[in-house]
């Protein structure tokens, strides 16, 4: 098990967020625009802390062994269905060791106990098998394929998604049982 945290994000991650989202290997499979814009980092650091203030998304960098490897957050709460979506990258150096893993179960425990959702999605591409696994090592089951026809954003059109859920009673029998 590798030391992985979470906390929200803080404008001192700017530098790391730009670095490690300019690379386009990691631009190629999610939704992280490419060319990075040159301020982006910045940007999404100012508009993480106004989005979570506002309640409108929860955004979280990700910690491992005390250092920012990458933002897991949750996006589109609807609080009146207590529902939410779990979006994540992961910097590319750090592929590969169970630590987006690490990182779901926490927000996933974030996003329930702390934030009271009862239901929570994910989406991965097709072509992304293991966002796909990551999800389904937490317990998300997968409801739906979908071909990508604008409403998942323009950069993958025409792909297949797939649509994970995963609910309250089925986190927390998951936990009884382990
Ligand atoms: C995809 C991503 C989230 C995975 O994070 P990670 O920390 O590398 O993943 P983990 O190491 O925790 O687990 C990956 C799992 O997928 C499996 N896997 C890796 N490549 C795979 C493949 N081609 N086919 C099937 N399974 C695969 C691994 O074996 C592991 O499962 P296991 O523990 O049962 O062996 C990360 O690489 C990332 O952020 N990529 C860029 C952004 C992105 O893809 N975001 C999601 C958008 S849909």
């Amino acid at each position: 098990m590798q030391n992985v945290w979470l906390r929200p994000i803080t404008l001192e991650d700017a530098d790391a967020v730009q670095r490690c989202a300019s690379d386009a290997k990691l631009a190629a499979t999610c939704n992280v625009p490419h060319p990075y814009p040159l301020n982006g980092g910045q940007q999404f650091a100012e508009r993480s802390i106004r989005a979570r203030e506002q309640k409108q998304r929860f955004p979280h960098a990700i910690v491992c062994n005390d250092q920012f490897v990458g933002v897991i957050g949750i996006n589109l709460p609807d609080f009146s269905n207590l529902t939410a979506e779990v979006d994540y990258w992961l910097a590319v150096p750090f592929w590969g060791r169970g630590i987006m893993t690490q990182a779901v179960g926490l927000v996933v425990e974030i996003a329930f106990q702390e934030l009271g959702f009862r239901h929570l999605f994910s989406s991965c591409w097709a072509e992304n098998p293991a966002s796909c696994r990551v999800l389904e090592k937490n317990g998300f089951r997968k409801i739906q394929s979908v071909l990508n026809d604008g409403h998942f954003g323009q950069k993958f059109l025409g792909q297949t998604i797939h649509r994970f859920r995963l609910s309250y009673e089925e986190w927390l029998n998951r936990a009884k049982a382990s």
